[in-house]
């Protein structure tokens, strides 16, 4: 399995870097594009790379936010696999800085009516060996709350429901932002396929303004599920990684940026 990082928060020359997430995953034949950024990076850094943006039959989206699903509307229609949910009009409100529109794009909205949308609405297999959860249901008292509003007045909590995540058979669990918390999203993948051990963490992990115990509660579940590489992504939080480092000692933690070839 191989995944190149296509778009990311950093990013080594000649790529350029973005506030955003695109994994090109080739697995057992397959070529699945995992989110594709805001929109700035991704065809650039194809190119750069060589990579066509024909190259890959499927797209899966983490969830709606614009930084995930700004590029869908720069791609030929193809299979995209989503929730429901991800064309929500949604804001986040930050204290002293202007309301967001973090939706994603009317263009890329447009967009994909020409797609072969398929909605996941339960733990599927969308291909050999690969699984997409879903809605991940939050039960382990996590918190994964964030500013996230379906209204720009910031009144009406956005659940950012329509987030699920990629697991392969051979252990790998891929995700965007991680919105549902990962000790959910592993208790979740766990519990729908136990025969699967998760040996590798890819992606965002959301923990950027996370407290002390919210990060105990993430090691202890990295640990618990026997999680021997991780490679954070996006949104993770250089402080959560270091803590993460500390805590995992026997935990190949790495900070890929776009450009890189991670090979599991
Ligand atoms: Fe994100
Ligand atoms: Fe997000």
């Amino acid at each position: 399995m191989r995944i190149t990082v296509a778009v990311e928060n950093r990013a080594s020359a000649p790529l350029v870097a973005e506030h955003g997430l695109a994994l090109l995953v080739e697995y057992d034949g397959m070529n699945i594009l995992f989110d594709t950024g805001a929109g700035t990076a991704l065809l650039p850094n194809l190119a750069a790379m060589g990579i066509s943006p024909d190259g890959f039959d499927r797209i899966v989206l983490s969830h709606g936010h614009y930084d995930h699903s700004g590029a869908l509307a720069q791609l030929a229609p193809r299979d995209l696999w989503l929730v429901a949910g991800a064309e929500t009009r949604r804001f986040s409100r930050h204290p002293g800085v202007p309301v967001r529109d973090i939706a994603m794009p009317e263009r890329c909205v447009t967009a994909i009516r020409s797609f072969r949308c398929h909605e996941v609405s339960a733990f599927t297999e969308i291909a050999a060996g690969v699984f997409l959860t879903g809605p991940i249901p939050r039960r382990s008292g996590e918190d994964c709350g964030g500013p996230f509003f379906l209204d720009a007045a910031g009144t009406v909590p956005d659940p950012i429901s329509d987030e699920q995540a990629m697991l392969t058979a051979d252990g790998v669990l891929i995700q965007g932002c991680c919105h549902s918390g990962i000790v959910n999203t592993l208790d979740f993948c766990c519990k729908e396929h136990p025969e699967i051990h998760i040996n590798t963490v890819v992606g965002g992990l959301h923990l950027l303004n996370s407290g002390p115990e919210r990060l105990e509660m993430t090691a202890a579940a990295l640990r618990l599920h026997g999680v021997e590489t991780l490679a954070a992504l996006h949104c993770s939080g250089d402080g959560a990684v270091d803590f993460l480092r500390r805590s995992l000692p026997s935990c190949r933690i790495c900070q890929p940026v776009a450009g890189d070839v991670l090979t599991f």
